[in-house]
């Protein structure tokens, strides 16, 4: 992704800027639909300098307008020499048809013609942009997501196209332009001072506008606001339909749907009306101001001719075009309105603040020989008290690693700053003795596989929840493989669709223990370097959970692994043990030297063989 400097990407003017970078914009894709609008403005020039005076023609039964004409007089040249004068006029007025009828066609067609670019080229220009604002929508970290509904990051990317339906305004806007332009010439024509009066009542309609797209904008801007919460409602809903369902609260998740809903109505009413009002408000004040302005020249030409009337008739057709083309031109101020608050909302995806964007750095992480060091190392998540305090612990490579502690002590926490979800200050984690922030991201993650205490699965096929982000084509056996090491044999049955079974959304199809081993499964595939695995095995059965460790270990000989467990039994053989308390490592050791101490962990272990024995009694 290029991006331009970052302060210039956070304003709408800078976002549209590192758009037009992306989708490799160049000057001639807007010119070229310009260019065609003016060659069709011009056919339509032709025409209609060819209707007003072929009437006037055909009332005075007169073709003398030719003989004069600067630019027609070559149609009278088309006339055959032999032809009988009679003859002459119809025969005139058949070729000025013609010729108004070849305009109005090449009109249609060059327009047709800059329409089909302009929409071709627009949905190329919308997949870059969708494409480029999610993938700079991922590079946020963990805690922004922790921190955002999901259904506000859905609607925020959605509007990201809506930054083409501006640019489309802006090349309606120039052929509206050019065609009032257009037509303000042939007023002229007919008459200046009406001319004048129209022009100049222009610029105040515009100037009465403008505050109600003033209204509109502010308007908008609670309808984005409202758009987000819609989103969010039915994102958050969907997401739960389990938890929605076992407390029948279908009816309930319907109201609050209907809440925003109406919230939203609201919004869109109050935005229509502003905006219908605009419409008669322009029309009137055009109509007054050159109703006014034919009565102050009739009063000031002297006498009342009825062809002053017949002028103002006469100017009646272009005006009423030039008209819609005025409001055409001003929809895009409107449009503009409406569209800005997006813009701005988009344009807070393109600044870094809030983002919590994890650096990457240069190196490329190959493995560890040695430890990783942890040193002094606090952290808290952004607005909330410090998780971890002060730890300092040194975990050796190749062996099993254990950490252990009650509900809501920061094992989580600590696991995931390893693997870099969250940025931990410099100089307080080190591989090898480098430190972890130097080392690139991609390479840190093919390195190192985490299995999480959330069970992470698309709505993708077995296989491809298998293969995700492992970068090779990976041959059935070996999937096979890794699926028997975690018992799940039986998945691989293709009377049951085997590896191409999709899983559902979140693995919704799948029993809690078979993800959680597909998740086990995955991690293994990447045969990485350091494994560590959050309650990886909670919820399998204790036969199933052994014979899963046995294959873990089998697999991961000499590899450096991290297990946090409840169940301390799972831990017996580990290295080292690392007994965490409210973001503190109190305990250290293996575990005969822990329960030897007689401290925390005797505790914990004490807590739960009592527990143990309670359910075995
Ligand atoms: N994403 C988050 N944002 C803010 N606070 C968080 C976040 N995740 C965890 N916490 C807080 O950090 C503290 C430590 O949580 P953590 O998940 O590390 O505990 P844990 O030891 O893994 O607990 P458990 O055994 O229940 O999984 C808790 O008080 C929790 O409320
Ligand atoms: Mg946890």
């Amino acid at each position: 992704m290029t991006a331009p400097e970052k302060e210039t990407r956070a304003t709408p003017t800078g976002v549209l800027r590192h758009y037009w970078h992306v989708v490799d914009g160049k000057v001639w894709h807007l010119a070229l639909p310009i260019f065609l609008i003016l060659i069709a403005a011009a056919f339509e020039l032709v025409s209609f300098s060819l209707l007003l005076p072929l009437t006037d023609a055909v009332i005075d039964n007169s073709f003398d307008f030719l003989e004069t004409s600067r630019w027609f007089g070559w149609i009278t040249a088309l006339v055959p020499a032999g032809l009988d004068e009679s003859a002459r006029p119809a025969y005139l007025v058949i070729c000025i048809v013609a010729l108004i009828i070849l305009g109005r066609i090449g009109k249609q067609g060059v327009q047709y013609a800059a329409r089909r670019f302009v929409m071709v080229r627009n949905e190329r220009y919308r997949v870059k942009v969708s494409q480029d604002t999610f993938g700079r929508v991922l590079t946020f970290g963990r805690q922004y997501f922790d921190r955002q509904a999901i259904g506000r990051i859905d609607a925020e990317i959605g509007w990201s196209s809506s930054v083409l339906g501006l640019l489309v305004a802006v090349q309606e806007l120039f052929r509206f332009v050019v065609s009032l332009l257009a037509k303000a010439g042939v007023m002229m024509a007919i008459s200046i001072p009406l001319s004048v009066a129209f022009l100049v009542t222009l610029p105040l309609v515009q100037g009465l506008v403008a505050a109600i797209n003033r209204a509109v904008k502010r308007i908008s801007e609670e309808g984005v606001e409202v758009d987000r919460q819609i989103r969010t409602q039915i994102l958050d809903i969907l997401g739960a339909i389990p938890l929605v369902k076992a407390y029948s609260q279908e009816r309930a998740a319907t109201e609050m749907y209907e809440t925003v809903l109406q919230q939203g109505e609201s919004v869109a009413v109050r935005r229509d009306k502003a905006i219908a009002i605009r419409y008669p408000i322009e029309e009137i004040m055009i109509l007054v101001a050159m109703l006014l302005v034919q009565g102050v020249f009739i009063l000031v030409s002297g006498d009342f001719q009825p062809a002053e009337l017949a002028i103002f008739a006469a100017f009646l057709l272009p005006l009423q075009q030039a008209l819609r083309d005025y409001k055409m031109i001003s929809q895009f101020s409107l449009r503009v309105s409406e569209e800005l608050p997006r813009l701005e909302a988009v344009a807070g995806l393109f600044s870094d603040e809030g983002k919590f964007i994890v650096p990457s750095g240069e190196k490329t992480f190959r493995g560890i020989a040695h430890e990783i060091e942890v040193s002094h190392l606090d952290f808290s998540y952004a607005q909330a008290s410090e998780v971890l305090h002060d730890l300092s612990a040194t975990i050796p490579a190749g062996k099993v690693t254990a950490v252990v502690g009650s509900s809501g002590a920061g094992k989580t926490t600590f696991v995931d700053l390893l693997a870099r979800f969250y940025d931990c200050a410099p100089g307080t984690i080190f591989l090898d003795g480098t430190d972890i922030r130097e080392y690139s991201l991609p390479s840190l993650h093919s390195g190192m596989s985490i299995v999480s205490q959330d069970v992470w699965l698309l709505n993708q096929s077995l296989r491809d929840n298998l293969t995700f982000g492992l970068g090779r084509k990976v041959p059935d056996e070996e999937l096979a493989r890794a699926l028997s090491d975690v018992q799940l044999d039986d998945l691989l049955d293709e009377s049951s669709g085997g590896l191409d079974t999709e899983v559902g959304d979140r693995g919704v199809r799948l029993s809690g223990g078979q993800r959680q081993r597909i998740a086990l499964a995955r991690a293994l595939l990447r045969d990485p370097d350091i494994v560590i695995l959050d309650e990886a095995t909670s919820a399998l059965d204790s036969l199933i959970e052994q014979n899963v460790a046995d294959a873990i270990k089998r697999r991961l000989a000499g590899h450096t692994l991290i297990v946090i467990a409840h169940r301390l039994s799972t831990i017996r053989d580990a290295d080292l043990i690392l007994v965490f308390e409210s973001g503190r490592i109190v305990e250290r050791g293996t575990w005969s030297e822990l329960i030897e101490r007689r401290g925390a962990f005797h505790s914990l272990c004490r807590a739960q063989s009592e527990k143990d024995a309670a359910v075995g009694a």
